[in-house]
């Protein structure tokens, strides 16, 4: 017999199935406990809540592990590449050569946006921050493709999910060209994804650009570490906004915008700016300070996490990938100086200690995107192009689970209760 909890409310005796995954804690299944107490369960921001099932990422925050259907982190962003790690996420498999040639195919022919959707652009002014772009054209291909916007029809979802994978780059890097002032790149189709992207956004037409294996190798791991992370903020923001039936590429626009927030993909860009305003080690214990500080908002950018109470396993092949592109490239930067001595601190502080506080992916993300050329504003931009992934896997998964519902949250109302419209004369 399977286990279950017991509950008393009031007069009530209540029983409730505990579900078990494959791994991880367990789960107490309370979709009836309305409908049996006319109670709900408050828990904001879903400390405690599973919103769903999946079967695509696993995160042990406890011990610092984070699996892609089983596979380690640390493993993939080492042996495998970008686009198999796609494949993985949409697939549940990792692919065998002929699927992946096909696979890798279709992306990149997939790859151009429509001509139209390049006047999108004009209209935002140049200083646009480039997610502030990305939110508004990811938006607009839901206007474009309309042969794939049928979400109960597995073929069209499959082609959206193409479409967007292979979009993205083209996107990002039209958003990079337009806030510098040059023409855009058409993709070319003869590149890797990421050897692609880098000459969308660093090539010029006047000149031949020739992909830096070194950061190329380097970007797609990057790529890798930010493809999914189960069900954070921007995911669910997703799954969310598809649970209504919408189109597919209006519910990542809903994502990239959930993205932007600074607590979740716009810590990237908020470390490196604290990094550099830090600038120096000897002003670290007075950064460290302020952190610690309850009357001072400021935070640690690039530091703790709502899951990981250890090592978040992205931050450790970060750190390294910056000191081999670092040796390949034959350059420092002291910035990279000022958080490696950072981390040292404040891991060694019994704030950061007693709270579980470690480096996140974020810490040392922007080290390495500036030393490849990107400006701050495109670090988040990076993480949407490569999240899309993960955001287009868990979006298919919730639309073929049997138990999907439209996501609709209860609330404990606190304000005023039934009162008398009073005329504004009478006030
Ligand atoms: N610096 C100083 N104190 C911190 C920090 C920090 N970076 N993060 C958490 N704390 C303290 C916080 O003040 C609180 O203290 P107390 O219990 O005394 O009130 C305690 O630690 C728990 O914090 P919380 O805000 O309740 O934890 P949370 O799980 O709601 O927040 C977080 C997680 C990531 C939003 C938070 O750690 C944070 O703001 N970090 C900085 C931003 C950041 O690096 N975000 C990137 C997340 S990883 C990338 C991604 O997945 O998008």
């Amino acid at each position: 017999m399977s286990d279950s909890m017991k509950l008393s409310l009031g007069d009530k005796q209540l029983d409730y199935a505990v579900l078990k995954g494959s791994v991880g804690p367990e789960v107490v299944d309370i979709r009836k406990f309305y409908a049996q107490t006319d109670s709900f369960t408050y828990d904001p921001g879903f400390t405690s809540t599973a919103s769903c099932q999946s079967t695509i990422t696993y995160i042990d925050g406890d011990e610092g592990v984070l699996l892609h259907r089983g596979y380690p982190i640390g493993e993939l962003a080492e042996k495998s590449n970008f686009m198999e790690v796609a494949y993985l996420l949409l697939n549940g498999e990792l692919p065998e050569a002929e699927a992946f040639d096909d696979f890798r195919y279709t992306i990149t022919r997939h790859t151009m946006v429509h001509e139209q959707l390049a006047s999108f652009f004009s209209g935002f002014r140049r200083d646009a921050h480039p997610m502030a772009i990305m939110c508004g054209v990811v938006g607009a291909l839901s206007a474009f493709y309309h042969d794939s916007t049928d979400i109960h029809d597995p073929q069209q979802r499959t082609i959206a999910s193409h479409r967007l994978i292979a979009k993205m780059p083209t996107i990002a890097a039209m958003a990079y060209k337009y806030s510098v002032g040059q023409p855009f790149l058409y993709p070319d189709n003869s590149l890797s994804y990421t050897g692609n992207f880098l000459r969308m956004t660093f090539g010029v037409p006047a000149e031949p650009y020739e992909v830096n294996p070194v950061i190329e190798q380097a970007l797609d791991r990057i790529f890798i570490l930010h493809a999914d992370h189960e069900q954070n903020a921007s995911t669910s923001t997703v799954r969310l906004a598809g649970s209504s039936g919408a189109n597919p590429f209006a519910c990542m626009a809903a994502g990239i915008a959930c993205l932007w927030g600074p607590a979740h993909g716009g810590a990237n860009e908020a470390a490196l700016n604290m990094l550099h305003e830090i600038g120096r080690p000897e002003r670290i214990p007075e950064f460290i300070a302020r952190a610690k500080d309850k009357n001072d908002p400021f935070r640690l950018m690039g530091f703790g996490h709502r899951v990981y109470k250890n090592y978040d396993p992205r931050a450790t092949v970060m750190q390294k990938t910056v000191r081999e592109v670092f040796k390949a490239m034959n350059v420092s930067d002291p910035v990279f100086d000022v958080a490696l001595q950072l981390e040292e601190m404040a891991l060694n502080d019994d704030y950061f200690r007693e709270k579980k506080l470690f480096p996140n992916v974020d810490f040392y993300s922007g080290v390495i995107l500036s030393a490849m050329g990107f400006p701050t504003s495109m670090f988040t931009a990076l993480f949407a192009l490569a999240r899309t992934v993960g955001w287009v896997a868990q979006w298919n998964e919730m639309i073929t689970d049997p138990d999907q519902k439209i996501g609709r949250p209860r609330q404990l109302y606190t304000g005023p209760t039934k009162r008398e419209y009073v005329p504004l004369g009478s006030r």
